[in-house]
């Protein structure tokens, strides 16, 4: 038995997420987990939402609520979004967490300590009717270049030209539209980053086995133009966790908090503090996860990301984690993932396009959307939804391969012998070919899923679904029953068997069809079907099951175009 602590990245709290954010990090991480657990592992999965910056304040601002509050409300929107989409995270914690915040002004300390922070002073812009300063994509004014009237202080949207907020002409609040701009000095404090090139590329050099799309990211940034860069860790908000060394007061710094990408990742660590708080634990059992030395030497730490995440968990956050010198666990292998697309564009929060996971729940149980988008992630480049990929991949693999597989057997058994699993007769040469060739196979499945390899683990998934059919379709229990009965129950037996054991290998894609069919089939457990002959016996004659309803409802083409054009617009 070996450990696995596993995180996604964890989404912003501002809205309910879309299927592209799902796939790029949550739900390959919960194939993961529930494949490791299967497999007798102990699994430490993490998630927890992203709950400070500036996107937090204004979405709030924009529901009308304290940012607190409104915080509070979409953590519970998310937890329950998650559980409906059976991702099994052992704690959904939160950023604004007691314990981030005392973790995160810890290491700040840490830091510090160790001459890895400096202040740096700045420019920026402060609105007096909004009583702060503004972060430059919250400047808007007339773009000197080309004229465009909404340019952001940051880059003009209309000639892409890359902006200060001070080339503005006539700029204004884009919170308030007030134009009491005034121009004011501020402190600020920067991790240095730099300083721990050497380190850091000497230990992503140690990373051979890493995703190339991980590793090219973090050697870009690593070492394109100047290097590596300092980064800034603070900001001239309200809501976030105060600049603080430790305990202690950092003078100069007041009013002012972390940036939240400072924050964010020291939440995985964080969110292991809420679970212990959350199931009575105690910090030693949290801390066997997290600390070298208190245990957690031999576990494995896999992070799932989407690609714009990689260069904060390759470099800045194992740089806090380094400069602390305090021995956390540091970060075993990151998996990344491309973008999934919409339909010939992009999914896009800010400009409600694409389907979100609320919605996509709304028209379709979790397992057909798990099935989808883990068979189609994104993962050696971008990869698109669209309506009729997802009506083909619906229909031809989960309908047609195992509901119809699954169905086919049980009503037959239940028609001619009832049901329970029928005995006589006996396995020849057929079913032992049919039993060495899955035994290869899951070999290979299993090869893949400890690689989360994602799309080959689903294509040998459904290899191994269509071995079943084709064994069905060519031993023909149904013909071979007016001959010889007794030969007859002795296929069905496989294949009443065969369903247990797509119960336990389909399980970390289709959670609950894996449920309905270990419940149908009377079985004991869910695991890993190691030996594939053992597996196969385990529901010996006279063994009792009943008939699943049907397990994947066809998408007919009205469906697929009525959805099709209720999604094409923006949501409100
Ligand atoms: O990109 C995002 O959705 C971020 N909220 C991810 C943060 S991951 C981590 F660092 F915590
Ligand atoms: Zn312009």
């Amino acid at each position: 038995m070996t450990r696995h602590l596993i995180t996604s990245a964890i989404p912003y709290i501002n809205g309910i997420k879309h299927l592209g954010n799902l796939v790029g990090s949550q739900l390959p991480a919960d194939l993961y987990a529930r494949y490791q657990r299967a497999r007798g592992h102990e699994v430490m999965f993490l998630c927890a939402t992203d709950e400070h910056g500036t996107p937090a304040e204004l979405a709030a601002a924009k529901a009308g609520k304290p940012v607190a509050e409104y915080c509070a409300e979409m953590h519970a929107v998310q937890a329950d979004i998650a559980q409906r989409f059976r991702l099994s995270f052992d704690h959904f914690g939160r950023s604004s967490s007691p314990q981030n915040h005392t973790l995160t002004q810890h290491f700040a300390g840490r830091l510090a300590e160790a001459g890895l922070i400096r202040e740096v002073s700045e420019k920026q812009v402060y609105s007096h009717a909004d009583a702060r300063f503004l972060p430059d994509r919250y400047i808007e004014g007339t773009c000197p270049n080309c004229g465009y009237d909404k340019a952001r202080g940051d880059q003009c949207e209309n000639c892409t030209k890359q902006l200060d907020p001070t080339d503005l002409i006539d700029p204004r609040s884009a919170i308030s539209g007030s134009t009491d701009l005034e121009v004011r000095e501020t402190k600020h404090l920067y991790l240095r980053q730099s300083a721990m090139r050497d380190q850091l590329d000497a230990w992503i050099d140690t990373k051979s086995d890493w995703p190339v799309l991980t590793t090219s990211i973090a050697k870009k940034w690593l070492h394109d133009g100047d290097g590596l860069q300092d980064r800034g860790i603070t900001r001239d908000l309200d809501w976030g966790i105060p600049v603080k060394k430790g305990d202690d007061a950092w003078t100069g710094m007041e009013g002012k908090v972390f940036y939240v990408w400072f924050d964010a990742p020291i939440e995985y660590i964080a969110c292991a503090g809420e679970w212990a708080e959350a199931n009575g634990k105690t910090d030693a059992d949290w801390e066997r996860w997290w600390r070298t030395d208190k245990g957690a030497e031999d576990v494995t730490y896999t992070q799932f990301m989407g690609k714009d995440n990689v260069p904060f968990h390759t470099l800045s956050f194992p740089a806090t984690i380094l400069g602390s010198g305090e021995p956390w666990k540091l970060v075993d292998y990151i998996k990344s993932f491309n973008y999934l697309n919409y339909d010939g564009g992009q999914f896009s929060t800010s400009q409600g396009r694409g389907v979100f996971m609320d919605q996509a729940l709304d028209i379709l149980p979790a397992d057909y959307w798990r099935w989808w988008l883990l068979s189609n992630c994104p993962e050696s480049s971008d990869a698109e939804f669209t309506w009729e990929n997802f009506q083909q991949g619906v229909n031809k693999d989960l309908a047609d391969v195992l509901g119809n597989f699954v169905s086919r057997i049980t009503k037959f058994c239940r028609s001619k012998f009832g049901e329970a699993v029928p005995e006589g007769g006996a396995w020849g040469a057929r079913e032992d070919a049919l039993i060495d060739d899955l035994q290869a196979r899951v070999t290979q499945y299993a090869a893949h899923m400890d690689a989360m390899e994602v799309r080959k683990s689903a294509q040998e998934l459904r290899a191994i679904w269509v071995a079943g059919n084709e064994y069905l379709q060519a031993a023909a229990p149904w013909s071979t029953f007016k001959e010889d009965p007794d030969a007859a129950a002795a296929q069905v037996r496989l294949g009443l068997n065969l369903i247990g054991l797509y119960a336990k290998l389909a399980a970390p894609f289709v959670p609950d069809a894996a449920q309905t069919l270990k419940d149908a089939m009377g079985l004991d457990s869910l695991n890993w079907p190691e030996d594939v002959r053992a597996a196969l016996s385990s529901m010996p004659a006279g063994h009792s099951f009943t008939v699943p309803d049907v397990l994947f409802a066809k998408i007919s083409d009205e469906d697929r175009d009525t959805w099709a054009v209720r999604f094409s617009g923006i949501r409100s």
